[in-house]
């Protein structure tokens, strides 16, 4: 696990869009505690596919095929077997918001912990300080009236950013409702409340 989490520090390094090492940490450390929770779970693979989950994630790298093979090779070469290589990939090629917004894809617990996980850490206070960190990185305003959240986007139309006051509406605000387990919803209800008051505090101070 040592070496995994050297690989991906190494390809994380130079990201500051929120998907560094230290969301890495803080996803692996979710894991964690939703594994204890989850006797049927296997730690290895959900460990293993919350270290890798944002390595070959289409939004970060250029070439997802070329780093998915790269992955795999790394994988091999620190002798997991075939069947737990084929099980990290589907779980970190399936698991994204984006991926998940025209097709539902069912992920085994091992995916449904890291999804969780990884959607957790996008809420809250850090979910905040990500959201406005991306929006900065990425040359988008943080709020204007005039432009309304979408709803039913897909892929390409939510790759497209409007405000980051929106990505809450677009996204942030319905993770809640869209977690696989128990422990994870109830930490999300909490967040979720702490975002609102946040909006709404926001609004409030914009106008
Ligand atoms: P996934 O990788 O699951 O498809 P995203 O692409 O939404 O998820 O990226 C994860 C995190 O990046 C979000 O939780 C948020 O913090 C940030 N992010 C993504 N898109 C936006 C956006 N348009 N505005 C602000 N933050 C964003
Ligand atoms: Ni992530």
């Amino acid at each position: 696990m040592q070496k995994i989490a050297n690989f991906v520090k190494n390809e994380l390094k130079d990201d500051h869009t929120g998907h560094d090492l230290a969301h890495i940490n803080r996803v692996v450390a979710l894991t964690k505690t939703l594994i204890s929770e989850n006797p049927k779970a296997n730690s290895k693979i959900a460990i293993t596919a919350a270290y890798l989950h944002d390595v070959i994630d289409d939004k970060l790298v250029t070439d997802p095929n070329a780093k998915t093979n790269q992955v795999i090779d790394k994988l091999a070469e620190l002798n997991f077997s075939k069947i737990e290589i084929h099980k990290i990939i589907n779980i970190i090629t399936h698991m994204s918001y984006s991926k998940n917004l025209s097709n539902h894809y069912e992920l085994d617990i091992n995916g449904q912990i890291v999804q969780d996980a990884d959607r957790l850490d996008a809420i809250g206070a850090i979910g905040i300080a990500r959201a406005f960190y991306f929006g900065g990185h990425f040359g988008d305003v943080m709020y204007d009236e005039s432009q309304q959240p979408r709803i039913n986007m897909n892929k390409v139309e939510y790759r497209k950013h409007t405000t980051v006051i929106n990505h809450f509406y677009e996204k942030l605000f319905k993770l809640p409702d869209l977690m696989n387990t128990k422990t994870a919803r109830k930490l999300a209800v909490q967040r979720k409340l702490y975002m609102e008051n946040f909006v709404n505090e926001f609004k409030k101070e914009w106008h």
